[in-house]
């Protein structure tokens, strides 16, 4: 099947690495240009239109499917007690030690069934989708125990098979300390756990930070999980600086994420580092904290990528606009800045650049389409709905 996309506008990245500093504002820009698409590849671009095609779609904004390269996706049900409790007043770390927060959420993951838990978070998958995402990471860590992190692993292994998106899994036993263990052996735990999940994905994370992890565990842990193979992220400055981003760059992370609560030194080791600052400011939104120093990261050359961190309780948000419209009011990002962060640095974070994250020859054929918008309006809009996204060349239209 051949289809062709005439874009009145499309803007991309190119190449398979991350990009740094200024050079996360050069994107290409090709105007009325035709992307023609067979099996599911991107294999030529023309500047007229072919004489056949099976479909043709069109569009005056053509840009690459947003990468969110950190979500907390699989989980089960929701927590409005945690938000209404916060709006009036108490922290989240406060909701945490209190054994609400993401415990609540351990409890109603164990206590939901498989069909459940692939019902509700193919759901979520779709939702993403319809919004122009069509990459995700899906992270473990609302089991807390072998059989329950297992069991969100074999959720993800559906996901995979039967969702329409990309999904990219993440081991994060790391989330949070469950009762009746202290970290010591919690994370001794954890280190033999790896072997089970050796083959199921290549990243772990872990949360350091004031009521998780501390340096001293974070670091016998990535040790431990860098020895087996695995690529390391690190949850860190979310709510604290304890000291995370050193470790980071110092274990050479893939990522160092959140980064709300970072200093002039960590922007310094982080722009020399080869560690990818990933930053999600609808958790900053959602917990009314402050935001990470975006401006100051780019502006000392870092990699920053750009996600959603959806998730219950820190940012039940589904909404790529919104990402984008805070990064532009709050993380002092412009634009281009913003796309390469979500396509190509996201990409980039997963290890998947060379099939996604730009709309090149011999990529997937993996994009968003819009009607009535240029680049700065769906960072402007929040909550415009691209006509079609077209995923390994299969098109889906709103
Ligand atoms: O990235 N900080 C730890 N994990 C999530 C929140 C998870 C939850 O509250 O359920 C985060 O903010
Ligand atoms: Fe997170």
């Amino acid at each position: 099947m051949k289809l062709v996309i005439y874009a009145k506008r499309l803007y991309t990245s190119i190449g398979n690495s991350p990009k740094r500093g200024h050079q996360m504002s050069q994107l290409e820009k090709l105007e009325n240009i035709f992307i023609c698409v067979e099996d599911g590849k991107i294999v030529e671009f023309l500047n007229h239109k072919p004489r056949s095609a099976d479909f043709l779609l069109e569009g005056d904004l053509v840009v690459p499917g947003f990468v969110d390269c950190h979500t907390h996706i699989p989980f089960y049900g929701y927590r409005e007690q945690d938000f209404l409790r916060r709006v009036s007043g108490l922290s989240y770390s406060q909701i945490h030690n209190s054994g609400g927060g993401i415990y609540e959420s351990v409890s109603k993951l164990r206590g939901a069934t498989f069909k459940e838990l692939v019902r509700f978070n193919l759901n979520l998958t779709k939702i993403f989708l319809r919004k122009g995402v069509t990459t995700i990471e899906c992270k473990t860590g609302y089991g807390l125990d072998e059989e329950n992190e297992l069991k969100q692993f074999r959720v993800i292994e559906i996901l995979k098979k039967i969702s329409p998106i990309d999904v990219i899994p993440t081991f994060m036993g790391a989330h949070a300390i469950p009762k009746g263990f202290n970290q010591q052996d919690y994370i001794d735990y954890l280190i033999k756990t790896l072997d089970l999940v050796k083959d199921k994905c290549d990243f772990v994370d872990i949360f350091c930070d004031t009521g998780a992890f501390d340096i001293y565990n974070t670091q016998r842990y990535l040790e431990a999980a860098r020895e087996k193979g695995f690529k390391l992220r690190i949850h860190a400055n979310e709510l604290s600086n304890i000291g995370a981003v050193k470790i980071a760059v110092q274990m050479n992370a893939i990522s160092a994420d959140h980064l709300l609560k970072i200093d002039d030194k960590d922007i310094e080791f982080l722009s020399q580092s080869g560690t990818t600052a990933v930053l999600m400011p609808t958790t900053s939104f959602y917990l009314n904290e402050t935001y990470a120093p975006a401006r100051k990261l780019i502006d000392n050359g870092a990699a920053i990528a750009l996600g959603s961190d959806f998730n219950p309780g820190s940012s039940p948000v589904i909404e790529p606009s919104l990402v984008m419209n805070l990064a532009v009011r709050f993380l002092g990002m412009s634009p281009q800045e913003i796309l390469s962060a979500y396509t190509i640095n996201s990409a980039c974070v997963l290890g998947i650049a060379d099939r996604l994250g730009t709309v090149e020859i011999g990529k997937e054929a993996d994009f968003v389409i819009y009607k009535d918008a240029d680049l700065e309006t769906i960072m402007y809009f929040i909550g415009i709905v691209p006509k079609y996204i077209v995923k390994r060349g299969q098109i889906f239209e709103n």
